[in-house]
C-alpha cells in the first residue's frame, strides 16, 4: 500500500505522486493523468510553467475521484514572483485548475522577489485557500534563510533527488528544519543509463523488480516523496508498484555509493541558470 507523510503543519502528503514536466499538449496530459489517476496515484504534481494546469484540471475532474482523497501540487514561476502578482498568480492557477482550493503551492526557484511571494503564500494559506506551502529548488543556504526569517516555514521542498545526486547533507538540513523533501527527476530524467544499471538491476532482480522501481523505492524509503513522470501507462504501473518490498541496509547503502555528488542536469548556483530560468517568460 502506498504509504503518506505528514508535514509540520500535520497535512498528509503521498509519499509517491505523479509529475507532469515536459507533457506540454492537452491531450497527452489529460490522458497521462486520467491513466495515473486510475493506476493510483493521488499527487499530482504541476507547475504554471508546464503549461498544462487546465488538462490536469480536466483530468481531475472526470476521473470523478472525491476531492479530498487527492493532493494537487502546482508552482509559482519566477516572473509572477513579488506580492501581489503571486496573488494573482495563484488566482489564474485556480481557475485553470478548475479548484476552489489547492493542497501544495511551491515556489518555483529560488529567484527574484521570493519573500513578496512567500508573503503572499502565507497569507493564501491561512485563508484556507491552500493546505500547505512549499519551495522548490532551495539549497540549503537558501532554505535555512527562508526558514529562519518567514513568519510560516516552508513545508516542503522539492529538489532534484535520484541515486546520482542523493543530496544526503541538503536532507538532513531540511529534516532539521522540518521541511519534507520532494524528489523531482527521481529517475535521474533517465540520464546515467539508470533504467539499465548494473548495480540497481542487481539489487532488483532479488526482489523481482526494475531499476526504476529500485531507484524509487530508495528515495521513498529515506522519507522522500517521488514524482516520477510517464506518458505510458505501464510505465506508471511498474512506477507505482513499489509498496511491496524493502530494501535492506546494505542495498541502501550500495544505492546511496552512487552519488556523484552534483547534478548533471542543473546547478540552481550557477550564474547561467539564474539567466537561463529568468528569460524563460510564462506570458507576456
Ligand atoms: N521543481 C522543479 O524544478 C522540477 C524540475 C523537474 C521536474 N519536476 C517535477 O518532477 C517530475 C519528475 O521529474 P522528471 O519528469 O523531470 O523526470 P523523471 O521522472 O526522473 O524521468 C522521466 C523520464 O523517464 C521516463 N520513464 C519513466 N518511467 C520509466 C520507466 N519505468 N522505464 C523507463 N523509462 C521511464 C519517462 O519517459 P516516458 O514519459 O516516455 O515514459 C521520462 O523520459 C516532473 O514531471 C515534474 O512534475 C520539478
Amino acid at each position: 500500500m502506498m504509504e503518506y507523510v505528514t508535514l509540520s503543519n500535520g497535512v498528509k502528503m503521498p509519499l509517491e505522486g505523479f509529475g507532469v514536466f515536459q507533457v506540454p499538449e492537452a491531450a497527452v496530459c489529460e490522458q497521462a493523468v486520467r491513466d495515473a489517476l486510475s493506476v493510483g496515484y493521488r499527487l499530482i504534481d504541476t507547475a504554471t510553467a508546464y503549461f498544462n494546469e487546465e488538462a490536469v484540471g480536466v483530468a481531475v475532474a472526470k476521473s470523478g475521484i472525491p476531492r479530498e482523497e487527492l493532493f494537487i501540487t502546482t508552482k509559482l514561476w519566477i516572473q509572477d514572483a513579488g506580492y501581489e502578482s503571486a496573488k494573482k498568480a495563484f488566482e489564474t492557477s485556480m481557475e485553470k485548475l478548475g479548484l476552489d482550493y489547492l493542497d501544495l503551492y511551491l515556489i518555483h526557484q529560488p529567484m527574484n522577489d521570493y519573500y513578496g511571494a512567500w508573503r503572499a503564500m502565507e497569507e493564501l494559506y491561512e485563508a484556507g485557500k491552500i493546505r500547505a506551502i512549499g519551495v522548490c529548488n532551495f539549497y540549503p543556504d537558501r532554505l535555512t534563510d527562508l526558514c529562519l526569517n518567514a513568519r510560516i516555514a516552508p513545508m516542503v521542498n522539492q529538489v532534484e533527488l535520484h541515486p546520482f545526486f542523493a543530496q544526503t547533507g541538503a536532507i538532513k538540513n531540511m529534516k532539521s528544519l522540518h521541511v519534507q523533501p520532494e524528489a523531482w527527476g527521481p529517475m535521474a530524467e533517465g540520464k546515467h543509463g539508470i533504467f539499465t544499471h548494473p548495480v540497481l538491476t542487481e539489487i532488483g532482480q532479488k526482489y523481482g523488480k526494475t531499476a526504476a522501481q529500485v531507484a524509487l523505492r530508495w528515495n521513498a524509503q529515506r522519507g522522500v516523496v517521488i514524482i516520477p513522470k510517464s506518458t505510458h501507462k505501464e510505465r506508471m504501473e511498474e512506477n507505482f508498484n513499489i509498496w511491496d518490498f524493502t530494501l535492506s541496509d546494505e542495498d541502501m547503502a550500495a544505492i546511496a555509493g552512487l552519488d556523484l555528488g552534483h547534478s548533471e542536469i542543473i546547478d540552481h548556483s550557477a550564474a547561467e541558470t539564474a539567466r537561463f530560468l529568468n528569460g524563460w517568460k510564462i506570458h507576456d
